[in-house]
């Protein structure tokens, strides 16, 4: 059949009314650290270790910067896949820890999803390790829960980047909101005048991402201290 122009327009019309662009609401968002233990983070190959340890620390530090509830969550850490790094139980003191002893899918145990339906949020955002077992398991069976499920794909870490493309399109044909981290942080602030914003976030990208933060620095060092060279005007 030949698309003719109405018949185009038609088709258009309702692809476009089908599309529901769902924001993170930071009033109605918690935050999920699953399984980022230190044993299960010899796995990670996607990432260097350096970047995943960043990455990691970011997504925990978001939970503090928006100030939503956190849930932090661990698999058989007494066997190899270890605790949780220190640095994010000193992020989250006060956040319930659910250690579960067998569960791999974090849905499967009742104390987490009774720590889960504690918080009264309907958007969960999450990363883990490994992106295709603790975070897409998990993911998957939140959003058939009835939650909107953002996944913060820097901070999933896997064997390797095949293994996370596969998990992250099984993810998102399931309905979950596959994203960078970077996006995560500017849909939950949404507005640079917002509080948190501008005041809040700039210190935030200054430890955990390095190019956004030296270019904040050199506008800063440009405006308090700078000077146009010969040529640089055009
Ligand atoms: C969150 O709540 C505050 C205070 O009620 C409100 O000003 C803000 O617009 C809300 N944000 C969103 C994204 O709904
Ligand atoms: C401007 O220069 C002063 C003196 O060298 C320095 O202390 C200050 O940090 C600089 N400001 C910025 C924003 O780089």
């Amino acid at each position: 059949m030949q698309l003719t122009l109405p018949l185009l327009a038609l088709a258009l019309l309702g692809s476009c009314a089908a599309f529901k662009f769902e924001r993170i609401n930071k009033n109605d968002s918690m935050l999920l650290i699953v399984d980022q233990q230190i044993g299960l983070f010899q796995l990670v190959r996607d990432f260097g270790p350096e970047e995943y340890r960043n990455n990691m620390l970011a997504h925990a530090a978001l939970g503090k910067a928006f100030n939503l509830p956190t849930i932090l969550t661990t698999s058989a850490e007494t066997g190899p896949n270890g605790p949780l790094p220190k640095e994010i139980l000193q992020m989250h003191p006060d956040a319930p820890l659910i250690r579960r002893a067998g569960e791999v899918d974090a849905w499967d145990s009742a104390e987490f999803r009774a720590a889960v339906e504690a918080t009264g949020k309907k958007q969960v955002i999450l990363a883990g390790i490994v992106t295709d077992v603790c975070t897409a398991f998990l993911a998957m069976s939140l959003v058939e829960a009835g939650y909107t499920v953002f996944a913060n794909a820097d901070a999933s870490g896997t064997f390797n980047a095949q293994v996370a493309a596969n998990a992250n399109a099984r993810m998102r044909a399931a309905g979950v909101h596959v994203l960078s981290q970077f996006a995560v942080g500017a849909d939950l602030m949404r507005d640079w005048r917002s509080t948190p914003g501008a005041k809040e976030l700039f210190p935030f990208y200054d430890t955990y991402l390095a190019q956004f933060a030296f270019m904040v620095r050199a506008h800063a060092a440009a405006v308090t201290n700078g000077t146009v060279l010969p040529g640089e005007s055009v």
